[in-house]
């Protein structure tokens, strides 16, 4: 394989960093398995609490000794009115009653209080000497930046345009994570609309390489060696891989979930707002055809999150694909429902021979 120095001085064996996948996807056992067959692992803090951060990290710490990172989202303000949360539990009303959904609880999220759990996990990522923290849906501000530096730990934030990279090598970021349009999951978009910043890997990754001087990282339907490959020919230093770890056994990602993706076609897999009000890619189903008509007007993330939660757990339970997340990248045909050791042994052998196959 290519020679990488950074990736040999996060002392990692493989360019490849498991994605995180908040949504309790990312299990311990799934981060620890792919750090101990020679991946970085990375905890998903994005929907944990900080007591609960704090425990998956000692568990981590258990299961590997191996580098980890962590994953947080950085909130941004948001506004919603009692009349709009109203109106749109009378749009998921139909729905609440056809799921017979019993515990319709909503705790509507308060920014003030999503910004101190976010705080509070910087805290615990510094407390519980993590080395590695990664960002989403923005860059951190510049006293969280400095708080951490001083605490050497590596930084890496995640960008969906050039603009948005080099504003991120500007804040001192170590590294980034460009997330081509393929992506499964949230968009992590942070500057511009999702249109301007839905592009595809293969025309982004060499214009952000071009850019930035800091280490990129290429995210977004690879899912394979040849995926691997071809993001190391276009100049990136490792691949950040989702989707094909989600469909790996010791993902926590329930068997329907996991289901929908392998017998799904790439021409299935849409961008939409309906379960969260921020454009994540994912799978085709009732609800995202039901709501496309809503699309333009409803709550920004997370309250649009809080009013359907009750109906993405219930539809779970139940097992009915229809009103689930099915967030998935773009290749879904790619993917394989194998151990993890095994999708890394086999992405590291394909990727060696198409590099052989170049240089025959
Ligand atoms: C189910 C799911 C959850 C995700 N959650 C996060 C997250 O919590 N933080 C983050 O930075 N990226 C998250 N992502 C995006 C990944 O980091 C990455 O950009 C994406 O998976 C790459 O595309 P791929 O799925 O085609 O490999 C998530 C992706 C998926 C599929």
């Amino acid at each position: 394989m290519v020679e990488n120095k950074w990736i040999n001085a996060l002392n990692v064996r493989y360019p490849i960093i498991q994605a995180p996948m908040a949504g309790g996807i990312t299990t311990t056992e799934l981060i620890c398995e792919a750090a101990n067959n020679g991946c970085l692992g990375m905890i998903a803090a994005g929907y944990l609490t900080p007591e609960a951060l704090a425990a998956q990290i000692d568990e981590v710490k258990e299961g590997t000794t191996q580098p980890f990172g962590v994953n947080v989202f950085v909130p941004s303000a948001f506004r919603t009115s009692q009349k709009e949360i109203d109106h749109t539990l009378q749009q998921l009303e139909p729905i609440y009653q056809q799921l017979k959904v019993e515990n319709r609880e909503v705790i509507i999220p308060d920014y003030q209080q999503l910004f101190a759990v976010y705080n509070e996990h910087i805290e615990t990522i510094i407390q519980k000497d993590v080395k590695i923290c990664s960002f989403t849906f923005g860059l951190p501000a510049s006293d969280i930046i400095q708080r951490l530096k001083k605490e050497n730990i590596i930084l890496i934030a995640t960008a969906t345009t050039v603009k948005e990279a080099i504003a991120a090598e500007k804040a001192g970021m170590d590294a980034v994570v460009v997330q081509g349009s393929e992506a499964g999951g949230h968009r992590g978009h942070f500057m511009d609309s999702v249109e301007e910043s839905s592009i595809g890997l293969m025309s982004l990754l060499p214009q952000v390489v071009d850019q930035v001087s800091i280490p990129v990282i290429a995210a977004g339907g690879i899912m394979d060696g040849r995926g691997l490959a071809a993001a190391l020919c276009l100049g990136a230093e490792a691949v950040q891989m989702g989707t094909a770890f989600l469909t790996c056994v010791e993902s926590g990602a329930p068997a329907i979930h996991k289901e929908a993706i392998m017998s799904a076609g790439e021409d299935e897999v849409i961008l939409t707002k309906s379960f969260s009000g921020k454009w994540a890619r994912g799978i085709s189903n009732t609800f995202t055809q039901e709501m496309k008509k809503y699309q333009d007007n409803l709550p920004s993330f997370p309250v649009q999150n809080a009013l359907t939660q009750p109906m993405r757990k219930a539809a779970s339970q139940m097992n009915n694909k229809e009103y689930m997340s099915l967030w998935s990248g773009q290749s879904p045909r790619l993917t394989k429902n194998t151990k993890v050791k095994t999708l890394i042994e086999l992405t590291i052998q394909e990727a060696g021979e198409v590099v052989s196959n170049i240089n025959d």
